[in-house]
């Protein structure tokens, strides 16, 4: 039997990509992973309900203002023995010096197609407030791993979302999380766990 991998998920905000993934736990999609801890960087956020109704641990930790965010979160990572981080709508950006302690184990759902409409500044509603801007006629959503550059660590997996001509950001953003983001986040982190539990069973 293989050790299952423990997985961290940051969310800031409603969690709708929290609740995929839980739901795809409770469905057995994710037979070589838990989800053993979600961390909201923002006060009130609804992800921590969510937690809480699957009998996750939630914890919030604010990062405004708050010179030590990072040194608390790796403290709490490090005591509940978590191998993996899944950014799911977590909207503050990591440093290098915390993402280069998690080389290859972070993931983060951006919804669009990138190297589009991605970046700092681009998230949530904004991302696809410059889609339409912009015109483009398809978008989608992104699972790529976390590096030190914004959006700009390796891309795991993509889907395209067709943009239709009364579309607005609120009817776009929906329909890319339905079509996209919450296929792309379970399935992704699946594969993420499994490759580690194999890893971490041979002792690599
Ligand atoms: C999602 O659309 C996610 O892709 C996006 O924020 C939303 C959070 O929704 N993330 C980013 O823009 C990251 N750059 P949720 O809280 O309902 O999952």
């Amino acid at each position: 039997m293989l050790k299952k991998t423990r997985v961290a998920v940051f969310v800031s905000g409603g969690g709708s990509n929290l609740e995929a993934l839980l739901q795809s736990e409770v469905s057995g999609g994710m037979p070589f992973g838990e989800i053993a801890l979600v961390v909201s960087n923002t006060q009130g956020a609804y992800a921590l309900e969510r937690a809480n109704n699957h009998g996750v641990e939630g914890v919030c930790i604010p990062s405004r203002g708050n010179s030590g965010f990072e040194e608390e979160l790796q403290a709490l990572l490090m005591a509940r023995h978590i191998d993996i981080i899944v950014l799911a709508g977590f909207l503050a950006i990591l440093s290098a010096d915390f993402v280069g302690k998690w080389p290859e184990r972070i993931i983060n759902i951006h919804p669009s197609l990138i190297p589009s409409f991605c970046g700092k500044g681009f998230y949530g509603l904004k991302v696809h407030e410059a889609a339409l801007e912009r015109g483009v006629t398809l978008t989608g959503a992104t699972v790529h791993l976390v590096n030190e550059i914004p959006d700009g660590g390796r891309i795991l997996l993509q889907k395209a979302v067709e943009i239709r001509p009364d579309d607005t950001a609120k009817t776009l953003q929906q329909r890319v999380m339905e079509q996209a983001e919450w296929v792309l986040l379970p399935q992704a982190t699946a594969q993420l766990c499994q490759e580690l539990s194999e890893k971490l069973s041979e002792g690599v």
